[in-house]
């Protein structure tokens, strides 16, 4: 990925012949925190379900104390759908919760957010 000529960080497009794409997103350090992470995901939102035509949605997981990461989401769009309790192990031995986020094609064509159905359970 290029900021007016410079690498400012690295987009990798996986599961591109599933139905559900996810993506990997890092942005250099002296790039961060200045919008290139969310015109990264809008790109590559857009990008996906313009050249995937039969996709109709697109997942990324963070883990839970990433707050720029789940920004990022959030400001494209793309709705909170898991959380996986202490299911990311971090290098030093502790466990952190798994978030999982995603965004519709209906939802992208459109500019709303569906959230998932959380009341589900039958009482
Ligand atoms: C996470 C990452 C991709 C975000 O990209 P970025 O270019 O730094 O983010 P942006 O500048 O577009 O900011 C996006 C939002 O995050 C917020 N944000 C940025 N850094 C933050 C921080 N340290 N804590 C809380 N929020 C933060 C911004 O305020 C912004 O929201 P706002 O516009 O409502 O204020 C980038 O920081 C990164 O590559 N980090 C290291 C690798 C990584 O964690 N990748 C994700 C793996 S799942």
């Amino acid at each position: 990925m290029l900021v007016n000529g410079e690498r400012a960080g690295l987009v990798k497009l996986q599961d591109l012949t599933d139905d559900t794409p996810m993506f990997d997103l890092r942005i250099g350090r002296a790039w961060r925190g200045r919008g290139v992470g969310t015109e990264a995901v809008a790109w590559l939102t857009g990008y996906l379900f313009t050249e995937l035509p039969g996709i109709v949605r697109i997942e990324g997981t963070t883990r839970q104390d990433n707050q720029a990461m789940r920004a990022t989401f959030r400001k494209n769009g793309y709705a909170k759908e898991s959380h996986y309790r202490e299911a990311w192990p971090a290098p030093d031995g502790t466990r952190h919760d798994s978030i999982g986020y995603a965004i519709l094609r209906r939802d992208w064509l459109s500019g709303t957010i569906t959230p998932p159905d959380w009341h589900d359970e039958l009482a």
